[in-house]
């Protein structure tokens, strides 16, 4: 007779000791399948004593329970852990942070541009635009430069190509949007012109074929040059520095008398003529042209030159914002390379 207490005894230890679903079917196939001793025990039966048979036939029956319980209680484990080792090996990690998307903003000479024109709409100016492509009507004619003035060949004119003599430019500076206000808007006119303006020049470190300006013009009764310096005087110091000062130079345009070119104080230097990279010297800054609209002007665009007066200036962007950031070179702003435009 089988020694049935030591068999049980190894089929419960291989039912602890299986790792895998697996491995416990195997244990299962060996203590309980046809081959087994327990089936083997279970044929040998019919060879005993009624009492050794009811005795055998019992632990027969505790050791198929026993197994079965065990097989089950570990059976479960297993496919609990192997569940659990599946889906941690699904896990997917949804707080994983996503990859960074710098952040964009408006290029350095936008924001200039709009700082310009704020200073002005604090000061109840509004926006005004007109076209880059312009007739030179406006951009020449109404602005007091006829076609045989000398100012035309100096402003490195782009003409369009278009067949015989062009009457189609370029605009060569916001100043035509003065006429298309004055033309259209009854006085009293404060309005600021942000634009692009184009000139035929050779491209180096202060040139750009391609720049900005903001045009500024106002006009109404009793307006004066101590008004146009007032102005100006505040928009320097909104843009510079409460501490900057102003100085007008006579110069000349030819849609503004008089006229002037203003230059604000250097913050770079203390301004007793040490060397000094960005005034070279001199504490001044050139930084616009102005004047009082010329009353040629204002009958051209149908004011009347005995009723109103004005004033009206003309600031480079591009200008403004290297003094202001310390770019040595207008072409930076137009190369479009990332280092540059991540700085500001
Ligand atoms: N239009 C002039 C220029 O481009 C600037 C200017 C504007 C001067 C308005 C006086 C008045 O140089």
């Amino acid at each position: 007779m089988a020694d049935l207490a030591a068999v049980q005894e190894a089929a419960l230890a291989a039912l602890r000791e299986a790792s895998t679903v697996g491995e416990l079917d195997e244990a299962r196939v060996r203590f309980t399948g046809k081959r087994s001793e327990l089936v083997a025990a279970q044929g040998e039966m019919r060879d005993l004593s009624p009492d050794e048979r009811k005795a055998q036939g019992q632990a027969i029956n505790a050791f198929k329970r026993a197994f079965e319980e065990a097989y089950e209680t570990r059976r479960d484990a297993l496919a609990a852990a192997e569940l659990e080792d599946r889906l941690r090996g699904e896990r997917l990690d949804l707080s994983l942070p996503p990859r960074r998307v710098p952040p964009g903003r408006p290029h350095l000479l936008t924001q200039v541009l709009d700082e310009i024109v704020d200073v002005f709409v604090g000061l109840g100016y509004r926006v005004a635009e007109g076209p880059e492509v312009e007739s030179a009507t406006y951009n020449f004619d109404l602005m007091n430069i006829p076609p045989d003035h000398p100012a035309r060949q100096e402003m490195d004119t782009i003409y369009a190509d278009v067949e015989g003599p062009s009457d189609v430019v370029l605009r060569t500076h916001t100043s035509p949007v003065q006429a298309r206000v004055m033309t259209t808007t009854a006085p009293p006119i404060a309005v600021v012109v942000p634009g692009r303006v184009f000139r035929a020049d050779a491209v180096d470190a202060t040139h750009s074929p391609v720049f900005h300006q903001v045009e500024g013009l106002l006009v109404d009764e009793g307006v004066t040059m101590a008004d146009l310096r007032g102005t100006l005087l505040t928009f320097a110091r909104a843009m510079f520095g409460p501490e900057r000062q102003i100085r007008l130079r006579p110069s000349m345009f030819p849609f503004t008398e008089p006229s002037a070119e203003v230059d604000v104080s250097c913050g770079f230097c203390s301004g007793q003529g040490e060397a000094c990279r960005v005034c070279s010297g001199t504490g001044w800054i050139e930084i616009l042209g102005s004047g009082m609209v010329d009353p040629a002007v204002l009958s051209a665009c149908g004011i009347d030159p005995d009723r109103y007066s004005g004033f009206a200036f003309g600031v480079g962007a591009e200008r403004v914002a290297m003094l202001r950031h310390g770019v040595t070179d207008i072409r930076e702003f137009f190369e479009g390379d990332v280092r540059f435009l991540a700085r500001f």
